[in-house]
């Protein structure tokens, strides 16, 4: 795989990684991934850096695993080799990340834009769960994650017949958060990445785990657990400064401690 299938571009506060492997309509495979997840690892840990957006291209986002790669695995390959090792890390990354969709998002591709925190999709974007004319089914998270998304009913559809549907349906079933025209997807994707950087990262990265937390959780337990990290935030210098911001009637200026 040649390095420039990933791109990366800081552009203020943001990391901006784009997939880049146009002829297979990004199809993503194992070397692409590692190097995605070594990219979202490097931003994770730059201070400066308070967003990540992850898009395709105005054809793909992506439009899933790679199929030549896996056609002829055995289990045991796909053991051995950890075939979806790598998501792991992608799911771990605390800083938020929007993906911005435009054209095809199947399969994995599918997935990998639910694995980001929020979807911001142009018109002419598709998603969809086509595994199973392959005769398997979604491995990186397309039953769960679809399903906690729009629900059993919509899930059991798109994943059990392999249809894809449009921005707007994805949009009315709460896949996604907006759908833009096709021309303005990166700049309505820069004024969301832009208006979470200008807040406390700090603050930013406590409340993405507990929404996160509440995925997973009892809501008592989740409750708690929002309520540590609200404690936890008064010993953030950016506390003090967001408060005493506000009652000296100016602008804060966050400091990321
Ligand atoms: N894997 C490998 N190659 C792919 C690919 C994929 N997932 N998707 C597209 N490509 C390749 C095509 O083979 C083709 O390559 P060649 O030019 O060398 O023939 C190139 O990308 C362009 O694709 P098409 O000619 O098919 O383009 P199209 O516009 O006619 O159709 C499409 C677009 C409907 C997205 C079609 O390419 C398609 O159905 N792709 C496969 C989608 C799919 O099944 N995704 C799920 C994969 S499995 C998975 O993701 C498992 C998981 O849960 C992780």
């Amino acid at each position: 795989m040649s390095e420039q299938e990933v791109l990366v571009e800081i552009r203020g506060h943001v990391g901006w990684i784009q997939l880049h492997r146009p002829k297979a309509l990004n199809a993503l495979h194992m070397g692409l991934i590692k190097q995605l997840a070594n990219h979202l690892e490097e931003l994770d840990g730059n201070d400066d850096i308070r967003c990540i957006v992850l898009k395709g291209d105005s054809k793909a986002f992506a439009a899933g695993a790679d199929i030549d790669e896996m056609a002829e695995s055995s289990p045991i390959d796909l053991i051995r080799k950890e075939f979806f090792g790598d998501w792991q890390r992608i799911r771990n990354i605390k800083k938020p990340v929007i993906a911005a969709v435009s054209g095809y998002a199947l399969g994995g591709g599918c997935e990998l834009a639910m694995c980001c925190d929020m979807i911001i999709a142009s018109e002419n974007a598709r998603f969809g769960q086509p595994e199973i004319k392959l005769g398997v089914i979604p491995g990186a998270g397309g039953t769960q994650r679809l399903t906690r998304a729009v629900g059993k009913v919509k899930a059991m559809e798109m994943v059990l017949t392999g249809s894809t549907i449009s921005a707007d349906e994805a949009l009315k079933a709460g896949l996604i958060n907006r759908v833009v025209p096709v021309d303005q997807l990166e700049e309505e994707t820069s004024k969301l990445a832009d208006k979470i950087a200008s807040h406390p990262p700090i603050a930013v990265h406590l409340a993405k785990q507990a929404i996160l937390k509440a995925l997973d959780v009892p809501l008592e337990y989740g409750l708690q657990f929002e309520q540590h990290l609200f404690y936890l935030l008064f010993a953030s210098e950016d506390q003090r400064e967001g408060m005493k911001a506000f009652i000296e009637k100016r602008k804060p200026d966050f400091s990321g401690r």
